[in-house]
């Protein structure tokens, strides 16, 4: 099957940047604690749920698989870009980064307690959102869990450059409650709901929604 542009495009940009995107995001997260203490509250859920592998899907260079990692998580990271598996592998050579795509996890059915997908469902446009939700609803367990993370808004915006690069891709700032509604018609329970203004470089508002698989 051809890989749709969109796809192509992303994984080229993100290749281009990773050493330099790994390397800005250092210690990002360290000054996000709303960010913390949803990636926390998603562990502390996932271990009261008898834990599990969690998947870290679109892991980018792993800061985010390995703070779920010092959590105390089974977590592994999944991206759509060799250049930033490398990255990844590189930063945490105890944890197992692989490539793959969001839309087509290779990870058998029910086998995960729980995704996160922390600002990479931002380069799959709306309309191919459904598809992404019902694979991750494919390959988490019933009752298992589902954090996202993405730049609020409603629109697109044109990238032509980004981390001292020049590459091109689109990156889709979701309307929340647009995203929301599809999880339920996937077959999700959004239990957690938030939005934090934005903070240091960011130009929008952040989302962050929580669902249980049904
Ligand atoms: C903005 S970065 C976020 C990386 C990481 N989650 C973080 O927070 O640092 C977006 C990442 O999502 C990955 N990505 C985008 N679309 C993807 C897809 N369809 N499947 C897998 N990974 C994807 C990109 O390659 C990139 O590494």
């Amino acid at each position: 099957m051809t890989e749709p542009p969109h796809v192509t495009e992303t994984r080229t940009a993100y290749d281009t940047v990773a050493v330099d995107y790994a390397r800005l995001l250092e210690g990002e997260l360290a000054r996000s604690p709303l960010d913390r203490a949803l990636l926390g509250h998603f562990a502390e859920l996932v271990a009261l749920g008898g834990g599990g592998p969690v998947v870290d899907a679109g892991c980018g260079p792993g800061r985010i698989t390995g703070h779920l990692a010092t959590l105390g998580l089974d977590a592994t990271g999944i991206d759509l870009s060799p250049g930033m598996v490398a990255e990844a592998q590189r930063r945490h050579p105890d944890i197992d980064f692989r490539t793959g795509s969001l839309a087509a996890l290779d990870l058998a059915d029910g086998s995960v307690a729980g995704v996160v997908a922390w600002y990479s469902i931002i380069h799959t446009p709306a309309a191919l959102l459904p598809e992404v939700f019902a694979e991750l609803h494919r390959v988490i367990r019933p009752n298992g869990l589902l954090l996202l993370a993405f730049q609020a808004g409603g629109f697109s915006v044109r990238h032509e450059q980004a981390y001292g690069h020049e590459v091109t891709f689109d990156a889709h700032r979701h309307d929340p409650d647009h995203v929301a509604g599809l999880l339920t018609v996937a077959g999700f329970r959004v239990t957690v709901r938030t939005e934090r203004a934005p903070q240091d470089y960011e130009k929008t508002p952040q989302a962050f929604l929580l669902a249980r698989r049904d």
